[in-house]
Protein backbone atom coordinates (compact mmCIF):
# COMPACT_ATOMS: atom_id res chain seq x y z
CA UNK A 1 0.00 0.00 0.00
CA UNK A 2 1.28 3.91 -0.47
CA UNK A 3 1.06 6.29 1.24
CA UNK A 4 -1.37 7.67 -0.67
CA UNK A 5 -3.44 5.15 -0.49
CA UNK A 6 -3.42 4.88 2.99
CA UNK A 7 -4.32 8.72 3.24
CA UNK A 8 -7.74 8.16 1.01
CA UNK A 9 -8.30 4.59 2.71
CA UNK A 10 -8.60 6.64 6.32
CA UNK A 11 -10.64 9.22 4.87
CA UNK A 12 -13.05 7.08 3.34
CA UNK A 13 -13.13 5.25 6.17
CA UNK A 14 -14.30 7.92 8.87
CA UNK A 15 -16.77 9.52 6.12
CA UNK A 16 -18.77 6.69 4.87
CA UNK A 17 -21.86 5.08 6.76
CA UNK A 18 -22.18 4.41 9.63
CA UNK A 19 -19.26 7.20 11.09
CA UNK A 20 -20.57 9.81 8.69
CA UNK A 21 -17.28 12.27 9.37
CA UNK A 22 -17.18 15.51 7.23
CA UNK A 23 -13.60 15.28 5.41
CA UNK A 24 -12.01 19.14 6.25
CA UNK A 25 -8.85 20.50 4.45
CA UNK A 26 -5.69 20.36 6.46
CA UNK A 27 -4.53 23.91 8.21
CA UNK A 28 -1.25 25.24 7.12
CA UNK A 29 1.68 24.32 9.12
CA UNK A 30 2.00 27.86 10.26
CA UNK A 31 -0.94 28.78 12.40
CA UNK A 32 -2.41 31.53 11.74
CA UNK A 33 -3.57 34.40 14.46
CA UNK A 34 -1.79 32.72 16.42
CA UNK A 35 1.48 34.65 18.05
CA UNK A 36 1.92 31.87 20.71
CA UNK A 37 3.44 28.88 18.78
CA UNK A 38 5.13 28.81 15.29
CA UNK A 39 3.33 25.73 13.52
CA UNK A 40 0.38 23.27 14.04
CA UNK A 41 2.62 20.02 15.50
CA UNK A 42 -0.83 18.06 15.74
CA UNK A 43 -4.36 17.79 13.88
CA UNK A 44 -6.52 19.36 17.00
CA UNK A 45 -4.28 22.30 17.66
CA UNK A 46 -6.31 24.04 14.75
CA UNK A 47 -9.64 22.97 16.05
CA UNK A 48 -9.02 24.22 20.10
CA UNK A 49 -12.23 26.54 19.50
CA UNK A 50 -14.38 23.70 18.56
CA UNK A 51 -13.37 21.36 21.49
CA UNK A 52 -13.90 24.19 23.66
CA UNK A 53 -17.74 23.99 22.97
CA UNK A 54 -17.72 26.62 19.83
CA UNK A 55 -19.67 24.98 16.76
CA UNK A 56 -17.65 24.07 14.15
CA UNK A 57 -18.86 26.67 10.73
CA UNK A 58 -19.80 23.25 9.17
CA UNK A 59 -22.20 22.83 11.72
CA UNK A 60 -20.92 19.07 12.24
CA UNK A 61 -19.88 17.08 15.09
CA UNK A 62 -17.45 14.69 13.05
CA UNK A 63 -14.70 15.94 11.44
CA UNK A 64 -11.61 13.75 10.09
CA UNK A 65 -8.43 15.14 7.82
CA UNK A 66 -5.12 14.48 7.58
CA UNK A 67 -3.21 17.53 9.03
CA UNK A 68 0.64 18.51 7.85
CA UNK A 69 2.43 18.88 10.91
CA UNK A 70 5.96 19.93 11.89
CA UNK A 71 7.43 19.25 15.75
CA UNK A 72 10.74 21.14 15.85
CA UNK A 73 10.87 19.71 19.68
CA UNK A 74 11.69 16.38 17.61
CA UNK A 75 14.49 17.79 15.53
CA UNK A 76 17.39 16.38 17.68
CA UNK A 77 15.76 12.82 17.31
CA UNK A 78 15.52 12.84 13.70
CA UNK A 79 18.03 10.55 12.37
CA UNK A 80 16.73 7.09 13.85
CA UNK A 81 14.27 5.16 11.91
CA UNK A 82 11.05 6.99 12.89
CA UNK A 83 11.50 10.56 14.10
CA UNK A 84 10.84 13.61 11.70
CA UNK A 85 9.86 17.34 12.19
CA UNK A 86 7.12 16.96 9.23
CA UNK A 87 4.83 14.48 9.04
CA UNK A 88 1.10 14.29 8.11
CA UNK A 89 -1.42 13.00 10.83
CA UNK A 90 -4.42 11.16 10.34
CA UNK A 91 -7.18 12.62 12.62
CA UNK A 92 -10.74 11.92 13.51
CA UNK A 93 -13.02 13.82 15.99
CA UNK A 94 -15.75 13.78 17.84
CA UNK A 95 -17.17 17.17 19.06
CA UNK A 96 -19.46 16.31 22.11
CA UNK A 97 -20.83 13.75 19.96
CA UNK A 98 -19.47 9.72 19.66
CA UNK A 99 -17.23 8.65 22.68
CA UNK A 100 -14.85 5.75 23.88
CA UNK A 101 -17.28 2.77 22.83
CA UNK A 102 -17.47 3.90 19.62
CA UNK A 103 -14.15 5.72 18.82
CA UNK A 104 -11.56 2.37 19.99
CA UNK A 105 -13.97 -0.21 18.02
CA UNK A 106 -14.08 1.78 14.95
CA UNK A 107 -10.15 2.06 14.83
CA UNK A 108 -9.73 -1.49 15.87
CA UNK A 109 -11.63 -2.23 12.77
CA UNK A 110 -9.93 0.40 10.71
CA UNK A 111 -6.64 -1.22 11.53
CA UNK A 112 -7.60 -5.15 11.56
CA UNK A 113 -10.17 -5.35 9.03
CA UNK A 114 -9.62 -2.64 6.45
CA UNK A 115 -5.17 -2.20 6.86
CA UNK A 116 -5.67 -6.01 7.83
CA UNK A 117 -2.76 -5.43 10.46
CA UNK A 118 -2.10 -8.92 12.28
CA UNK A 119 -4.23 -8.85 15.43
CA UNK A 120 -1.14 -10.33 17.64
CA UNK A 121 0.96 -7.79 16.49
CA UNK A 122 -1.40 -4.85 17.65
CA UNK A 123 -0.86 -3.71 21.49
CA UNK A 124 -3.17 -1.18 22.86
CA UNK A 125 -2.15 0.99 26.18
CA UNK A 126 -4.63 2.18 28.44
CA UNK A 127 -4.11 5.10 31.61
CA UNK A 128 -3.81 3.88 34.82
CA UNK A 129 -4.81 7.25 36.74
CA UNK A 130 -3.00 9.81 38.87
CA UNK A 131 -3.51 13.08 39.28
CA UNK A 132 -7.17 12.92 40.83
CA UNK A 133 -8.10 11.41 37.78
CA UNK A 134 -9.31 7.51 38.28
CA UNK A 135 -7.42 4.92 35.98
CA UNK A 136 -9.40 4.58 32.64
CA UNK A 137 -11.73 1.65 33.45
CA UNK A 138 -13.93 2.24 30.50
CA UNK A 139 -11.12 2.09 28.03
CA UNK A 140 -9.70 -0.90 29.73
CA UNK A 141 -13.05 -3.23 29.66
CA UNK A 142 -13.65 -1.91 25.65
CA UNK A 143 -10.75 -3.23 24.63
CA UNK A 144 -11.55 -6.43 26.25
CA UNK A 145 -14.66 -7.21 24.76
CA UNK A 146 -12.94 -6.66 21.42
CA UNK A 147 -11.39 -9.26 22.19
CA UNK A 148 -7.49 -8.24 23.13
CA UNK A 149 -5.85 -10.20 25.40
CA UNK A 150 -4.77 -9.30 29.20
CA UNK A 151 -0.82 -9.80 27.76
CA UNK A 152 -1.75 -7.19 24.94
CA UNK A 153 -3.28 -4.37 27.15
CA UNK A 154 -0.73 -2.27 29.26
CA UNK A 155 -1.32 0.68 31.93
CA UNK A 156 0.92 3.58 32.27
CA UNK A 157 0.90 6.58 34.09
CA UNK A 158 0.56 10.41 33.04
CA UNK A 159 3.40 10.54 31.68
CA UNK A 160 2.38 8.29 28.94
CA UNK A 161 -0.94 8.05 28.62
CA UNK A 162 -1.90 11.85 29.21
CA UNK A 163 -2.18 14.02 26.29
CA UNK A 164 -2.72 17.80 26.17
CA UNK A 165 -0.67 20.21 24.36
CA UNK A 166 1.69 20.87 26.95
CA UNK A 167 2.25 17.25 28.67
CA UNK A 168 0.61 16.05 32.08
CA UNK A 169 -2.16 17.34 34.21
CA UNK A 170 0.55 18.79 36.07
CA UNK A 171 2.65 20.51 33.65
CA UNK A 172 -0.91 22.29 31.90
CA UNK A 173 -1.06 26.19 32.14
CA UNK A 174 -4.26 26.82 33.33
CA UNK A 175 -7.08 26.92 30.33
CA UNK A 176 -5.33 24.07 28.41
CA UNK A 177 -7.11 20.88 27.56
CA UNK A 178 -6.57 17.20 27.72
CA UNK A 179 -7.65 14.09 28.88
CA UNK A 180 -6.75 10.38 29.04
CA UNK A 181 -5.15 8.72 25.91
CA UNK A 182 -5.41 4.88 24.51
CA UNK A 183 -2.13 3.93 22.14
CA UNK A 184 -2.16 1.17 19.81
CA UNK A 185 1.38 0.17 18.96
CA UNK A 186 2.47 -2.39 15.92
CA UNK A 187 5.21 -5.19 17.05
CA UNK A 188 7.93 -5.26 13.85
CA UNK A 189 8.88 -8.50 13.19
CA UNK A 190 12.51 -7.99 12.44
CA UNK A 191 13.08 -6.09 15.37
CA UNK A 192 14.63 -7.69 18.72
CA UNK A 193 14.67 -6.01 21.91
CA UNK A 194 18.12 -4.42 22.92
CA UNK A 195 18.88 -5.40 26.50
CA UNK A 196 20.21 -1.35 26.75
CA UNK A 197 16.73 -0.25 27.12
CA UNK A 198 16.09 -2.37 29.86
CA UNK A 199 15.49 -5.64 31.09
CA UNK A 200 12.10 -5.90 30.10
CA UNK A 201 10.55 -4.83 26.94
CA UNK A 202 7.09 -3.40 26.19
CA UNK A 203 5.28 -1.27 24.32
CA UNK A 204 6.46 2.21 25.58
CA UNK A 205 10.40 0.57 25.76
CA UNK A 206 12.47 2.59 23.59
CA UNK A 207 14.22 -0.41 21.39
CA UNK A 208 12.28 0.20 18.23
CA UNK A 209 10.51 -3.00 18.49
CA UNK A 210 6.86 -1.55 19.23
CA UNK A 211 5.74 1.38 17.20
CA UNK A 212 3.30 4.08 18.32
CA UNK A 213 0.50 3.60 15.26
CA UNK A 214 -2.80 5.13 17.03
CA UNK A 215 -3.42 7.68 19.54
CA UNK A 216 -7.27 8.13 20.79
CA UNK A 217 -7.43 10.85 23.48
CA UNK A 218 -10.40 11.29 25.45
CA UNK A 219 -10.42 15.59 25.56
CA UNK A 220 -12.49 16.06 28.72
CA UNK A 221 -10.99 18.04 31.16
CA UNK A 222 -10.00 21.57 31.28
CA UNK A 223 -6.98 22.46 33.85
CA UNK A 224 -8.04 25.87 35.95
CA UNK A 225 -6.51 28.26 37.34
CA UNK A 226 -6.05 26.71 41.31
CA UNK A 227 -4.74 23.92 39.82
CA UNK A 228 -7.73 21.48 39.59
CA UNK A 229 -9.06 19.46 36.37
CA UNK A 230 -13.09 20.07 35.37
CA UNK A 231 -14.93 18.32 33.73
CA UNK A 232 -15.88 19.73 30.25
CA UNK A 233 -19.46 19.81 29.53
CA UNK A 234 -18.70 18.43 25.97
CA UNK A 235 -16.67 15.04 26.08
CA UNK A 236 -14.20 15.44 22.98
CA UNK A 237 -12.70 12.34 20.78
CA UNK A 238 -9.47 13.26 19.61
CA UNK A 239 -7.41 10.60 17.47
CA UNK A 240 -4.07 11.28 15.83
CA UNK A 241 -2.01 8.39 13.88
CA UNK A 242 0.74 9.71 11.97
CA UNK A 243 0.33 8.54 8.50
CA UNK A 244 4.10 7.33 7.63
CA UNK A 245 4.25 4.96 10.89
CA UNK A 246 1.05 3.37 10.08
CA UNK A 247 2.53 2.93 6.65
CA UNK A 248 5.77 1.22 7.94
CA UNK A 249 3.51 -0.94 10.45
CA UNK A 250 1.69 -2.29 7.20
CA UNK A 251 4.93 -2.77 5.66
CA UNK A 252 6.36 -4.64 8.82
CA UNK A 253 9.07 -2.36 7.49
CA UNK A 254 10.69 -0.30 10.93
CA UNK A 255 12.37 1.92 8.98
CA UNK A 256 9.89 4.85 7.64
CA UNK A 257 12.22 6.27 5.22
CA UNK A 258 12.17 3.25 3.54
CA UNK A 259 8.89 4.02 2.75
CA UNK A 260 7.15 5.31 -0.50
CA UNK A 261 6.92 9.04 1.05
CA UNK A 262 10.19 8.89 1.32
CA UNK A 263 12.34 6.56 -0.92
CA UNK A 264 12.18 9.01 -3.58
CA UNK A 265 14.08 11.68 -1.59
CA UNK A 266 16.67 9.11 -0.49
CA UNK A 267 17.35 7.71 -3.99
CA UNK A 268 17.83 11.44 -5.28
CA UNK A 269 20.26 11.64 -2.70
CA UNK A 270 21.95 8.75 -2.91
CA UNK A 271 22.17 9.48 -6.18
CA UNK A 272 23.59 13.29 -5.88
CA UNK A 273 26.10 12.13 -3.83
CA UNK A 274 26.93 8.39 -5.34
CA UNK A 275 26.82 6.61 -1.58
CA UNK A 276 24.57 4.07 -0.68
CA UNK A 277 21.74 4.94 2.14
CA UNK A 278 22.75 1.58 3.94
CA UNK A 279 25.94 3.06 4.66
CA UNK A 280 24.68 6.52 5.56
CA UNK A 281 21.32 6.47 7.39
CA UNK A 282 21.72 9.08 9.88
CA UNK A 283 22.93 11.94 7.17
CA UNK A 284 20.33 11.17 4.79
CA UNK A 285 17.35 10.83 7.18
CA UNK A 286 18.80 13.74 8.42
CA UNK A 287 19.08 15.65 4.90
CA UNK A 288 15.50 13.93 3.39
CA UNK A 289 13.44 14.96 6.70
CA UNK A 290 14.56 18.21 6.43
CA UNK A 291 14.23 19.61 3.32
CA UNK A 292 10.88 18.12 3.16
CA UNK A 293 10.04 20.12 5.58
CA UNK A 294 11.73 23.19 3.85
CA UNK A 295 9.91 22.67 1.32
CA UNK A 296 6.37 22.60 2.58
CA UNK A 297 7.11 25.72 4.50
CA UNK A 298 8.36 27.72 1.51
CA UNK A 299 5.04 26.78 -0.50
CA UNK A 300 3.18 28.60 2.43
CA UNK A 301 5.23 31.65 1.72
CA UNK A 302 8.12 30.86 4.69
CA UNK A 303 10.99 32.65 3.56
CA UNK A 304 14.49 31.88 5.40
CA UNK A 305 15.77 34.86 8.20
CA UNK A 306 16.63 35.13 11.61
CA UNK A 307 13.10 35.05 12.91
CA UNK A 308 10.32 33.23 14.11
CA UNK A 309 9.20 30.15 11.24
CA UNK A 310 11.92 32.07 9.01
CA UNK A 311 14.91 30.68 11.22
CA UNK A 312 13.45 27.38 11.26
CA UNK A 313 13.29 26.95 7.91
CA UNK A 314 16.88 28.59 7.83
CA UNK A 315 18.22 25.81 10.52
CA UNK A 316 16.30 23.14 8.43
CA UNK A 317 18.17 23.81 4.96
CA UNK A 318 21.26 24.80 6.08
CA UNK A 319 21.88 21.22 8.47
CA UNK A 320 20.87 19.57 5.27
CA UNK A 321 23.48 21.24 3.47
CA UNK A 322 26.13 20.58 5.89
CA UNK A 323 25.58 17.10 6.08
CA UNK A 324 25.12 17.12 2.32
CA UNK A 325 28.58 18.62 2.12
CA UNK A 326 29.89 16.47 4.26
CA UNK A 327 28.55 13.53 2.97
CA UNK A 328 30.18 14.28 -1.20
CA UNK A 329 33.16 16.59 0.17
CA UNK A 330 31.68 18.77 -2.71
CA UNK A 331 28.14 20.68 -3.16
CA UNK A 332 26.65 23.21 -5.83
CA UNK A 333 24.14 25.37 -5.20
CA UNK A 334 20.98 23.63 -6.88
CA UNK A 335 21.43 20.60 -4.76
CA UNK A 336 18.91 20.98 -2.78
CA UNK A 337 16.74 21.97 -5.80
CA UNK A 338 17.59 19.14 -7.23
CA UNK A 339 16.20 16.73 -4.66
CA UNK A 340 13.10 18.77 -3.70
CA UNK A 341 12.15 18.53 -7.89
CA UNK A 342 13.01 14.79 -7.94
CA UNK A 343 12.23 13.50 -4.17
CA UNK A 344 9.80 15.59 -2.61
CA UNK A 345 7.89 17.24 -4.96
CA UNK A 346 7.48 14.56 -7.10
CA UNK A 347 6.22 12.05 -4.24
CA UNK A 348 3.64 14.78 -3.31
CA UNK A 349 2.36 16.37 -6.73
CA UNK A 350 -0.76 15.46 -8.05
CA UNK A 351 -1.52 12.90 -5.96
CA UNK A 352 -2.53 14.79 -2.48
CA UNK A 353 -6.11 13.40 -1.72
CA UNK A 354 -8.60 15.30 -2.12
CA UNK A 355 -9.99 17.76 -0.95
CA UNK A 356 -6.11 18.85 -0.46
CA UNK A 357 -5.21 21.45 -2.89
CA UNK A 358 -2.62 19.68 -4.84
CA UNK A 359 0.27 20.71 -3.09
CA UNK A 360 3.07 21.57 -5.76
CA UNK A 361 0.85 21.41 -8.97
CA UNK A 362 1.75 25.60 -10.21
CA UNK A 363 5.01 26.04 -11.78
CA UNK A 364 5.05 29.17 -10.20
CA UNK A 365 5.50 28.27 -6.86
CA UNK A 366 7.75 25.25 -7.97
CA UNK A 367 9.84 27.90 -9.18
CA UNK A 368 9.51 30.15 -5.89
CA UNK A 369 10.72 26.87 -4.07
CA UNK A 370 13.32 26.44 -6.24
CA UNK A 371 14.32 29.80 -6.14
CA UNK A 372 14.18 30.17 -2.45
CA UNK A 373 16.47 27.06 -2.01
CA UNK A 374 19.21 28.09 -4.41
CA UNK A 375 19.62 31.60 -2.88
CA UNK A 376 19.88 29.81 0.34
CA UNK A 377 22.27 27.72 -0.74
CA UNK A 378 24.48 30.21 -2.64
CA UNK A 379 24.56 32.43 0.36
CA UNK A 380 25.86 29.57 2.66
CA UNK A 381 27.59 27.72 0.35
CA UNK A 382 30.40 30.45 0.42
CA UNK A 383 30.71 30.55 3.92
CA UNK A 384 30.43 27.36 4.47
CA UNK A 385 34.35 25.77 3.82
CA UNK A 386 35.41 28.78 5.57
CA UNK A 387 33.61 28.14 8.61
CA UNK A 388 34.42 24.37 8.62
CA UNK A 389 38.26 25.10 8.60
CA UNK A 390 37.43 27.85 11.39
CA UNK A 391 35.55 26.05 13.37
CA UNK A 392 38.05 25.46 16.21
CA UNK A 393 39.46 29.00 15.95
CA UNK A 394 36.22 30.93 16.16
CA UNK A 395 33.56 31.63 18.92
CA UNK A 396 29.94 30.11 18.02
CA UNK A 397 28.42 33.28 18.05
CA UNK A 398 31.67 34.69 15.40
CA UNK A 399 30.55 31.63 13.41
CA UNK A 400 27.10 32.40 13.58
CA UNK A 401 27.92 36.45 12.80
CA UNK A 402 30.86 35.90 9.70
CA UNK A 403 29.75 32.71 8.33
CA UNK A 404 25.92 32.38 8.94
CA UNK A 405 26.20 29.01 11.02
CA UNK A 406 23.26 28.50 12.86
CA UNK A 407 24.20 28.02 16.74
CA UNK A 408 22.62 24.30 16.52
CA UNK A 409 24.42 23.53 13.86
CA UNK A 410 27.99 24.44 15.37
CA UNK A 411 26.46 22.73 18.29
CA UNK A 412 26.61 19.34 16.37
CA UNK A 413 29.79 19.76 14.91
CA UNK A 414 31.53 20.50 18.25
CA UNK A 415 29.38 17.27 19.61
CA UNK A 416 31.04 15.24 16.75
CA UNK A 417 34.52 16.33 17.98
CA UNK A 418 32.87 15.76 21.43
CA UNK A 419 33.01 19.24 22.87
CA UNK A 420 30.35 21.20 24.46
CA UNK A 421 29.18 24.50 23.91
CA UNK A 422 28.26 27.25 25.98
CA UNK A 423 25.36 28.08 25.15
CA UNK A 424 24.69 30.90 28.13
CA UNK A 425 27.72 31.97 26.99
CA UNK A 426 26.68 32.21 22.97
CA UNK A 427 22.95 34.16 24.02
CA UNK A 428 24.69 36.84 25.62
CA UNK A 429 27.31 37.73 23.36
CA UNK A 430 24.30 37.75 20.87
CA UNK A 431 22.00 40.32 23.13
CA UNK A 432 25.23 42.32 23.03
CA UNK A 433 24.73 42.49 19.57
CA UNK A 434 20.87 42.96 18.77
CA UNK A 435 17.90 42.37 20.55
CA UNK A 436 18.07 39.04 21.03
CA UNK A 437 15.53 36.94 18.70
CA UNK A 438 13.30 36.20 21.48
CA UNK A 439 11.66 34.51 18.88
CA UNK A 440 14.19 31.54 18.60
CA UNK A 441 13.45 31.57 22.75
CA UNK A 442 12.33 27.95 24.22
CA UNK A 443 9.00 28.52 24.93
CA UNK A 444 7.63 29.42 21.00
CA UNK A 445 9.38 26.26 19.80
CA UNK A 446 7.34 24.29 22.69
CA UNK A 447 3.95 25.11 21.16
CA UNK A 448 1.50 27.07 22.99
CA UNK A 449 -2.20 27.78 23.87
CA UNK A 450 -4.18 28.94 20.98
CA UNK A 451 -4.10 32.41 21.65
CA UNK A 452 -7.48 34.28 21.64
CA UNK A 453 -6.68 37.03 23.81
CA UNK A 454 -8.26 40.21 23.52
CA UNK A 455 -5.41 42.49 22.11
CA UNK A 456 -4.73 39.95 19.48
CA UNK A 457 -8.61 39.64 18.62
CA UNK A 458 -8.85 43.10 18.16
CA UNK A 459 -5.70 42.68 15.67
CA UNK A 460 -7.58 40.21 13.99
CA UNK A 461 -10.52 42.22 13.57
CA UNK A 462 -7.89 45.12 12.30
CA UNK A 463 -6.67 43.41 10.01
CA UNK A 464 -10.28 42.76 8.09
CA UNK A 465 -10.56 46.86 7.89
CA UNK A 466 -7.26 47.67 6.75
CA UNK A 467 -7.41 44.33 3.75
CA UNK A 468 -10.99 46.15 2.74
CA UNK A 469 -9.32 49.38 3.21
CA UNK A 470 -5.85 48.94 0.65
CA UNK A 471 -8.57 47.32 -1.78
CA UNK A 472 -10.57 50.55 -1.81
CA UNK A 473 -7.26 52.66 -1.89
CA UNK A 474 -5.14 50.35 -4.83
CA UNK A 475 -8.02 48.68 -6.29
CA UNK A 476 -8.95 45.63 -6.03
CA UNK A 477 -6.19 43.36 -7.39
CA UNK A 478 -5.20 43.67 -3.71
CA UNK A 479 -5.78 40.20 -2.02
CA UNK A 480 -4.03 38.83 1.37
CA UNK A 481 -1.01 36.53 0.84
CA UNK A 482 0.05 36.06 4.67
CA UNK A 483 -1.06 37.61 7.77
CA UNK A 484 1.03 37.47 10.69
CA UNK A 485 -0.47 39.18 14.74
CA UNK A 486 1.83 39.57 17.86
CA UNK A 487 1.02 40.68 21.11
CA UNK A 488 2.63 44.47 19.89
CA UNK A 489 1.38 44.56 15.86
CA UNK A 490 -0.14 43.11 12.67
CA UNK A 491 1.59 42.26 9.96
CA UNK A 492 -0.47 42.01 6.54
CA UNK A 493 1.15 40.93 3.26
CA UNK A 494 -0.45 41.67 -0.33
CA UNK A 495 -0.39 41.36 -3.87
CA UNK A 496 0.62 45.08 -5.09
CA UNK A 497 3.73 45.89 -7.24
CA UNK A 498 4.78 49.13 -6.18
CA UNK A 499 5.36 50.79 -2.62
CA UNK A 500 2.56 52.72 -1.43
CA UNK A 501 3.04 56.33 -1.63
CA UNK A 502 3.00 58.44 1.76
CA UNK A 503 -0.48 59.94 0.63
CA UNK A 504 -1.39 56.45 -0.24
CA UNK A 505 -0.41 55.31 3.30
CA UNK A 506 -2.26 57.95 4.66
CA UNK A 507 -5.56 57.12 3.27
CA UNK A 508 -5.29 53.45 4.01
CA UNK A 509 -4.67 54.60 7.88
CA UNK A 510 -6.80 57.01 7.54
CA UNK A 511 -9.84 54.87 6.20
CA UNK A 512 -9.18 52.36 8.61
CA UNK A 513 -9.64 54.44 11.68
CA UNK A 514 -12.54 55.97 10.06
CA UNK A 515 -14.27 52.85 10.30
CA UNK A 516 -13.14 52.52 14.03
CA UNK A 517 -14.73 55.58 15.00
CA UNK A 518 -17.92 55.03 13.22
CA UNK A 519 -18.47 51.75 15.87
CA UNK A 520 -19.55 49.49 13.07
CA UNK A 521 -21.16 46.19 14.55
CA UNK A 522 -19.08 42.89 13.85
CA UNK A 523 -21.79 40.18 13.05
CA UNK A 524 -21.03 36.39 11.81
CA UNK A 525 -23.11 33.70 9.61
CA UNK A 526 -22.69 30.64 8.93
CA UNK A 527 -23.48 29.78 5.22
CA UNK A 528 -21.87 27.70 2.21
CA UNK A 529 -18.96 28.71 0.48
CA UNK A 530 -20.49 29.17 -2.77
CA UNK A 531 -23.46 31.54 -1.06
CA UNK A 532 -20.79 33.55 0.64
CA UNK A 533 -19.26 34.22 -2.66
CA UNK A 534 -22.18 34.87 -4.15
CA UNK A 535 -22.47 37.79 -1.73
CA UNK A 536 -19.28 39.27 -2.36
CA UNK A 537 -17.29 37.87 0.76
CA UNK A 538 -13.50 38.13 0.26
CA UNK A 539 -12.46 34.20 0.38
CA UNK A 540 -8.98 33.95 -0.70
CA UNK A 541 -7.74 30.74 0.74
CA UNK A 542 -10.87 28.93 -0.94
CA UNK A 543 -8.72 25.66 -0.42
CA UNK A 544 -8.38 25.47 3.27
CA UNK A 545 -12.53 25.71 3.84
CA UNK A 546 -15.22 23.32 4.25
CA UNK A 547 -18.45 23.38 2.70
CA UNK A 548 -19.91 26.04 5.39
CA UNK A 549 -17.80 29.29 6.41
CA UNK A 550 -18.40 31.86 8.98
CA UNK A 551 -18.65 34.93 7.38
CA UNK A 552 -17.98 38.16 9.02
CA UNK A 553 -19.24 41.64 8.03
CA UNK A 554 -18.42 45.16 9.58
CA UNK A 555 -20.85 47.40 9.21
CA UNK A 556 -21.06 47.61 5.53
CA UNK A 557 -17.28 47.71 4.90
CA UNK A 558 -16.08 44.74 4.93
CA UNK A 559 -17.18 41.09 4.61
CA UNK A 560 -14.83 38.72 4.97
CA UNK A 561 -14.45 34.47 5.06
CA UNK A 562 -12.56 33.79 8.28
CA UNK A 563 -12.77 31.61 11.74
CA UNK A 564 -12.95 34.38 13.47
CA UNK A 565 -12.93 35.09 16.46
CA UNK A 566 -13.78 38.76 16.29
CA UNK A 567 -14.23 42.13 18.55
CA UNK A 568 -18.18 42.98 18.61
CA UNK A 569 -17.22 46.54 17.73
CA UNK A 570 -14.80 48.49 15.79
CA UNK A 571 -14.88 50.96 18.20
CA UNK A 572 -13.23 47.89 20.86
CA UNK A 573 -10.17 48.68 18.80
CA UNK A 574 -8.93 52.02 19.43
CA UNK A 575 -6.99 53.68 16.56
CA UNK A 576 -4.00 52.32 14.51
CA UNK A 577 -1.21 53.63 12.75
CA UNK A 578 0.74 51.82 9.65
CA UNK A 579 4.03 52.50 10.96
CA UNK A 580 6.01 50.24 8.19
CA UNK A 581 5.92 48.93 4.61
CA UNK A 582 8.33 46.45 3.02
CA UNK A 583 8.38 44.13 -0.28
CA UNK A 584 8.02 40.55 -0.09
CA UNK A 585 8.93 39.40 -3.20
CA UNK A 586 7.94 40.12 -6.62
CA UNK A 587 4.57 41.68 -6.87
CA UNK A 588 3.72 41.56 -2.57
CA UNK A 589 3.93 44.05 -0.09
CA UNK A 590 4.12 44.01 3.57
CA UNK A 591 2.92 46.45 6.02
CA UNK A 592 2.81 46.64 9.53
CA UNK A 593 0.78 48.57 11.26
CA UNK A 594 -0.60 48.89 15.62
CA UNK A 595 -3.08 49.99 17.95
CA UNK A 596 -1.61 53.02 19.36
N1 LIG B 1 -3.57 15.11 19.68
C1 LIG B 1 -3.09 13.77 19.79
C2 LIG B 1 -1.68 13.60 19.32
O1 LIG B 1 -1.10 14.54 18.81
C3 LIG B 1 -4.01 12.85 19.04
O2 LIG B 1 -4.45 13.43 17.87
O3 LIG B 1 -1.12 12.56 19.47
Amino acid sequence: MTGHNLRQKYLNFFSSKPRNHLIIPSAPLVPENDPTTLFNSSGMQPLVPYLLGQPHPSGQTRLVNSQKCLRTQDISEVGDNRHTTFFEMLGNWSLGDYFKTDQLTWIWNFLTQELKLPKEKLYVTVYQGGDGVPRDEDTYQIWKSLGIPEDHIFFYPSSKNWWSRSGTPQEMPSGEIGGPDSEVFFEFTQVKHDPKYGQHCHPNCDCGRFLEIANSVFIQYQKQTDGSLKELSQKNVDFGGGLERMLAAINDQPDIFMTDLFQPIISEIEALTNLQYSDHQTSMRIIADHLKAAVFLINEGVEPSNKLQGYVLRRLIRRSIVKLYQLSGTLKPNYLSIIAKQGVISTYQSRSTPPFPNFFDSNQKQREIFSVLDNESQQFIKTLDKGLKQLNQLSPFDLYQTYGFPVEITQELYAQQGRELDLDQFNQELKHHQDLSRTAGKGMFQGGLQDHSQITTKYHTATHLLHQALRQVLGDHVRQTGSNITHQRLRFDFTHDQPLSNQQLQQVEDLVNQQIKNKLTVTCQTMSLQQAQSQNALAFFAEKYGDQVKVYSIGNFSKEVCGGPHVANTADIGPITIYKQESVGSGRRRLYAKIV
